[in-house]
């Protein structure tokens, strides 16, 4: 089996070079098992980034609901974001996961190097009206929120570890200073639905 393959090994090397790179990302290039596939096992850890726009943000009720938050995944693998928001032992976010709470702030998953004092997260501030989504400010570990110039990644990153900055209300966050009927009806008042 493994010398008809290495047989091949020249031909299929071939044609997997000329696959489009996008392809190529979307398979981590492991499938080049030819016999002189050493050299290749490093191609597997490109992660495309992504760069989000204002139309890229959905009304809360178009996103996934998690307990008390919802999800996206821009880069079109919800479930790999589900899988770690749905584990209660946390888990790292996959690049393109866009989390949110009330339809005013987000974090956005980037690639690895984006900041890591904001563990990779891309922090929003949105103005929402009926009209759509405007983003106000974006960017690490300095984006601050509008309403009393806290830090965002102040207070997420004192979440434990594992939660990779997502606080709910058991990850080891300060609260929130205002209550849950008070988020609620944020949540339920996105002028966008
Ligand atoms: C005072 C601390 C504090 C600040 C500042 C803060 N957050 Fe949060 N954030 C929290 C807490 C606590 C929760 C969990 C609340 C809940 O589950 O009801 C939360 C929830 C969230 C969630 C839902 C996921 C999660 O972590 O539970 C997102 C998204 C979010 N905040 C984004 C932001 C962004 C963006 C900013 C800055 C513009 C920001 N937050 C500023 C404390 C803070």
């Amino acid at each position: 089996m493994h010398s008809v393959r290495r047989g091949l090994g020249g031909f299929t090397h071939a044609v997997l070079v000329a696959i489009p790179i996008v392809i190529a990302v979307a398979v981590g290039c492991s499938s080049a098992d030819d016999g002189d596939a050493a050299s290749d096992t490093t191609d597997t850890t490109a992660v495309q980034d992504v760069v989000v726009d204002a139309s890229d943000f959905k009304p809360l009720a178009e996103m996934t609901r998690v307990r008390g938050f919802f999800v996206d995944n821009v880069a079109g693998d919800l479930d790999a974001t589900l899988a770690v928001a749905d584990d209660r032992e946390g888990g790292t976010y996959p690049v393109g996961t866009v989390i949110q709470l009330i339809p005013q702030e987000a974090m956005v998953k980037r690639a690895a190097g984006f900041d890591p004092d904001s563990n990779d997260w891309e922090f929003f501030t949105l103005d929402v009206t009926a009209a759509g989504t405007t983003i106000v400010s974006r960017g690490g570990s300095e984006v601050v929120n509008r309403f009393n110039g806290t830090s965002c990644a102040g207070c997420h990153g004192a979440a434990e570890p594992q939660f990779d900055f997502v606080c709910e209300h058991d990850h080891g966050c300060e609260p929130l200073p205002v209550g849950d009927d008070v988020i609620t009806a944020i949540q339920n008042s996105d002028p966008r639905s």
